[in-house]
């Protein structure tokens, strides 16, 4: 196949891209909670294997998300219902963590890319939600005005990390961002609506660039939809509770092209 066949979609099909885009929303009430726990049970029952990062604080269970829609065509069913059609080809992972997220998009990565069942995709929609919290947890996650069209993304200005354990592309220079309508972002050295409170592992110089849209709290059976290319981080708002383990999941969704 030809190698860049995903970006080349990216780039060909950008503006049916930015027409499908949209602020993120919550479907409330999405999953039940016999749902969640044949969630919960899913992911020890069919890990091939289990990432943990000491540094993260983060285990995940890595399970094929698309052999899960497979298996259980009750999710198939209802996000197709809850969202439109889409691709059977998903990506996703499950998490298990202490720690906040840095700032990121999760979309298919460049070794993904090679991969000839990617071939014929374009990002489109991915939804975030809780399996477990602990109680009285306090999570948030933060959606950003800037969208940006192409591979999965953590973005570190100041090289906090190397991040040598992630598939992720690490992106040192903000450009390439886009609104919601598709409109350029300039790269600046504005952080409006940033606090170390708020967003403890994310630097200032790190979220400059960055503004929120939205920022929702994450509660059991909600399911936050966004768009795949949407920036998306973690944070705390002043005076929540900063103590909590969760148990997640996040899926992209895409649309096919021919
Ligand atoms: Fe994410």
């Amino acid at each position: 196949m030809t190698r860049h066949q995903y970006l080349n979609n990216c780039h060909n099909y950008r503006q049916d891209i930015i027409d499908r885009f949209e602020p993120a929303y919550v479907m409330e009430k999405f999953f039940s909670d016999d749902d969640l726990q044949t969630l919960m049970d899913y992911q020890f029952q069919n890990a091939k294997r289990v990432k943990a990062r000491a540094s993260g604080m983060n285990i995940q269970s890595v399970v094929s998300v698309q052999r899960m829609f497979r298996e259980n065509q009750w999710l198939t069913d209802k996000f197709t219902e809850a969202l439109g059609e889409f691709d059977e080809i998903l990506t996703g992972n499950f998490y298990i963590t202490i720690m906040h997220h840095d700032a990121h998009v999760d979309l298919i990565n460049e070794d993904e890319e090679n991969d000839p069942v990617f071939q014929n995709l374009i990002p489109w929609k991915s939804v975030v939600f809780p399996i477990f919290l602990s109680d009285n947890a306090d999570c948030y996650t933060a959606f950003m005005h800037q969208r940006r069209i192409g591979y999965a993304a953590t973005f570190d200005r100041i090289s906090l990390t190397d991040q040598g354990d992630s598939s992720y592309k690490l992106f040192r220079d903000y450009d390439g961002f886009i609104d919601i309508n598709g409109n350029p972002l300039p790269s600046t050295n504005d952080s409006p609506g940033w606090s170390e409170e708020k967003y403890p592992i994310i630097p200032k110089e790190n979220f400059s660039g960055f503004s929120e849209e939205s920022i929702f709290k994450q509660r059991m059976g909600d399911v936050m939809v966004f768009d795949a290319c949407q920036v998306h981080a973690s944070c705390q708002l002043p005076g929540s509770n900063p103590h909590w383990m969760k148990n997640g999941m996040n899926i992209q969704f895409y649309k096919t092209v021919t």
